[in-house]
C-alpha cells in the first residue's frame, strides 16, 4: 500500500553528501530524496553495477565510487577524493549499508565478524573518514550532519536474530557516542530506526507472493496497518540531515508506523476490555 508523499522542499542545495549503501533500497531512496533537495550526492557501495544504475538515473550531481566500508583505508581515500572535488568539504553522510545475516545458536566467529565489520565497524569507518572534511565545512559555518540507519531490531527480541539485532543495538549506542564527540563542533549525529520497509532485501524474505501477499501479514505489526516505503524513510533521513533538525542530535528516530509503540494488546482484538473500533 503506497502512502501519499509530502511535497519536497530544497533544503540542502549544494551540500556534498555521501550515501553509503546508496545502490539499493533505503539508500537508493535517500539518494533520490537528497538529489531532489539540491544536494551533490555520491554513492559509496560495494555493488558498483547497482551504484552506476542508480547514479545514471540523474542528469547531474549524483556519482558513485565502489567502496567496501569494512576497509578503513578505502573509505578514507574515497572520502578524500569526493571532498577534494567539493572544496575539501563534506556536509552530510548517511550510513545505510547492511549485512542481513541472522544467526543464533548456529553463529560462528565468521558470522559475528561479518555482521559487526559491515554493520558497525563499516559505519564507524565512514564517520571517521568524513569527520576532518566536516570540520573544514564548519570553519565556514556550513551545516554538517550524519545519519546512521539502525532498526527497530535495535531494542526488541526477534526469533534467531542474535547477530543482526546485536549490530543494530550497537549502531544506536555508537550513534549517541558519536553525537557527543562531535557536538562541540556542531556536527549533528542521529540514528533512524525503520521497521519493515519494502526493499529488495525484504522482497527476498517475502519469496513467493510478493508485497501483495505479505503486506497484510507484516502490516499487522504496525499501528498504521502497513509496512513502510523507502521514500518515507528517506524523507525522515532528509529531515534529520537538514537544518530543520538543527537542534536534534544523539537521537534515534523511530520511522516505523507505530511498530515500537504498540502494546501486546495491539488494537484490542483479543482483549475482553478493549472496546476497540478497529
Ligand atoms: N528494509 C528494511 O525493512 C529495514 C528495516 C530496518 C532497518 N533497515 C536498515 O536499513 C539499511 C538499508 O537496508 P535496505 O533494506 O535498504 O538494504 P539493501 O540491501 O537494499 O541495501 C544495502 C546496500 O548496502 C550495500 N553494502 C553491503 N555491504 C557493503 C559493504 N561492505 N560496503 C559497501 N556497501 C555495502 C549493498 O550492496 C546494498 O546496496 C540497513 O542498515 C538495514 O539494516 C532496513
Amino acid at each position: 500500500m503506497a502512502s501519499k508523499q509530502a511535497p519536497v522542499c530544497v533544503r540542502m542545495k549544494g551540500w556534498p553528501i555521501i550515501v553509503a549503501g546508496g545502490a539499493s533500497g533505503i539508500g537508493a531512496g535517500t539518494v533520490a530524496r537528497l538529489h531532489s533537495e539540491g544536494a551533490i550526492v555520491q554513492i559509496f557501495d560495494i555493488n558498483g553495477e547497482g551504484a552506476k544504475e542508480v547514479a545514471d538515473k540523474y542528469a547531474s550531481d549524483v556519482s558513485y565510487q565502489v567502496v567496501d566500508v569494512t576497509n578503513k583505508k578505502m573509505c578514507a581515500q574515497a572520502v578524500e577524493k569526493f571532498a577534494n572535488a567539493n572544496g575539501g568539504m563534506v556536509q552530510g553522510l548517511v550510513n545505510s549499508v547492511a549485512y542481513f545475516g541472522c544467526k543464533a545458536f548456529d553463529a560462528e566467529k565468521e558470522d559475528w565478524d561479518k555482521s559487526f565489520s559491515v554493520n558497525v565497524v563499516g559505519y564507524a569507518n565512514m564517520v571517521t573518514a568524513v569527520q576532518p572534511y566536516m570540520l573544514e565545512a564548519r570553519k565556514l559555518k556550513l551545516s554538517c550532519s550524519i545519519v546512521n540507519v539502525s532498526s527497530t531490531s535495535r531494542s526488541i527480541a526477534q526469533v534467531k536474530r542474535w547477530t543482526y539485532n546485536a549490530t543494530k543495538g550497537a549502531v544506536s549506542a555508537m550513534t549517541r557516542c558519536m553525537a557527543l564527540d562531535m557536538g562541540r563542533d556542531n556536527i549533528r549525529v542521529n540514528a533512524i530506526s525503520p521497521s519493515w520497509t519494502w526493499t529488495p532485501e525484504v522482497a527476498k524474505a517475502a519469496k513467493e507472493g510478493g508485497r501483495e501477499k505479505w503486506e497484510p501479514v507484516w502490516g499487522k505489526f504496525h499501528m498504521l496497518n502497513r509496512i513502510g516505503n523507502v521514500e518515507e524513510v528517506a524523507s525522515a533521513i532528509a529531515f534529520l540531515l537538514s537544518d530543520d533538525a538543527g537542534f536534534v542530535t544523539g537521537s534515534d528516530l523511530a520511522c516505523d508506523g507505530g511498530y515500537m509503540a504498540i502494546g501486546p494488546e495491539r488494537f484490542g482484538e483479543d482483549s475482553s476490555f478493549a472496546g476497540s473500533d478497529y
